[in-house]
């Protein structure tokens, strides 16, 4: 189903599709592209670092504003190095820490607000980590893979939602492992086991597979949380969750002891040997371009790799999605919800 923007209009592109005549008389169409602001996360390295590349390079004339931890600027610098970008702001913020990701947004919120911005047009929610156990927690003392994949996410959402002007999209990362199937994870990962919002930002001992479990839950929340956000934000403004399916050579196990690492990165590597998994690059070029064709479902879609399809069964439940954006309003310290009337006023 084609998203209800009106034909010939994808993010960030006006296509004025009244004909003008040319000198020969031939008609034409007028297409411009309007300047916007991106914001990005998880782009140091991995899917994320190879999409924003593809898409400064592919839109050089919008403002980026990274948000890393670190050193932001230097990774701005080398961003604007390799595409040529001249629009590129780093904002040093640790995601795992609610301090960083308020103040973060604060700046980029103020300078949109004074004009120093462009309109804000995108927002990537592309950080995340797997962690061997759930054990570890974020400055704010929440179970880390949690604080991060979700609770992060869904803070910079909040502080931003009103800001976006339409057309204008949100993409936050999740993974086919929400399914909990076999034939999506291979094994290398258990099922989500959903629980009380405040339960899953808690960290604890939770056995061998804690820190796995705790990965393909917050997966599941990443999908909750963007039907929540469909529900929330105006028309024009769209959320997808985007699955960028197996990739191998990512940073993605870094988190794990040596031998686990080794093992997981060499049969992620078998499976794009045998053609069930991406590259890096392969995978952040999909998703650059799945970004700039536009809306290619209904807002709250889940896609596959750049193509709409069902979600888990288990991820359509409005309760639980309500139930974790109140929750999550709670944990981060923002209020509680924006009236509904909300959705036209942003
Ligand atoms: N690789 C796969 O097969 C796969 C499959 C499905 C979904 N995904 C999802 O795809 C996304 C990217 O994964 P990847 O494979 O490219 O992994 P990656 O190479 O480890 O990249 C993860 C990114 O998230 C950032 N990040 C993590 N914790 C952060 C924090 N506390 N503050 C700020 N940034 C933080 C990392 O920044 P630092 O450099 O500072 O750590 C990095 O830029 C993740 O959401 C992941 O769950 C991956």
């Amino acid at each position: 189903m084609r998203f209800p923007s009106g034909p010939g209009t994808a993010y960030g592109t006006q296509y004025h599709l009244e004909p003008s005549t040319t000198g020969d008389g031939a008609i034409k169409t007028e297409k411009t592209e309007s300047v916007r602001t991106i914001v990005l996360t998880g782009i140091s390295r991995g899917i994320g670092h190879e999409a924003a590349t593809s898409l400064i390079r592919r839109r050089p004339w919008d403002h980026y504003v990274l948000l890393a931890r670190g050193d932001a600027e230097g990774l701005a610098e080398s961003f604007a190095a390799a595409t040529g970008g001249t629009h590129i702001t780093g904002v040093d913020c640790d995601l795992s820490s609610l301090a960083d990701i308020t103040r973060a947004a604060t700046d980029i919120v103020n300078r949109l607000d004074a004009g120093h911005l462009p309109p804000l047009g995108g927002y990537l929610g592309n950080a995340g980590l797997v962690c061997t156990t759930a054990d570890k927690h974020t400055a704010d003392g929440y179970e880390l893979t949690f604080g991060v994949n979700v609770l992060a996410h869904y803070a910079l959402a909040r502080h931003l939602m009103r800001r976006f002007t339409a057309p204008a999209w949100i993409v936050l990362t999740t993974s086919d492992c929400h399914f909990g199937q076999f034939r999506y994870t291979l094994g290398a990962t258990p099922p989500p086991r959903w629980e009380a919002p405040q339960r899953l930002a808690t960290p604890r001992g939770d056995g061998l597979q804690g820190g796995a479990r705790a990965y393909a839950t917050s997966k599941l929340a990443t999908v909750y949380l963007t039907h929540a956000l469909a529900r929330r934000l105006p028309p024009g403004v769209d959320v997808f969750s985007y699955n960028p399916a197996l990739v191998a050579g990512t940073g993605f196990f870094r988190h794990s002891p040596a031998p686990l690492r080794a093992l997981l990165n060499g049969f992620f590597r078998l499976q794009v040997a045998v053609g069930r998994g991406m590259t890096p690059q392969r995978a952040g070029l999909l998703l650059t371009e799945t970004i700039l064709a536009g809306p290619a479902a209904s807002t709250g879609s889940y896609l596959d790799r750049g193509s709409p399809v069902p979600s888990s069964p288990e991820s359509y439940d409005e309760d639980r999605e309500e139930e974790l954006w109140h929750e999550a309003a709670r944990l981060v310290g923002l209020s509680d919800d924006l009236p509904e009337a909300s959705r036209a006023q942003a």
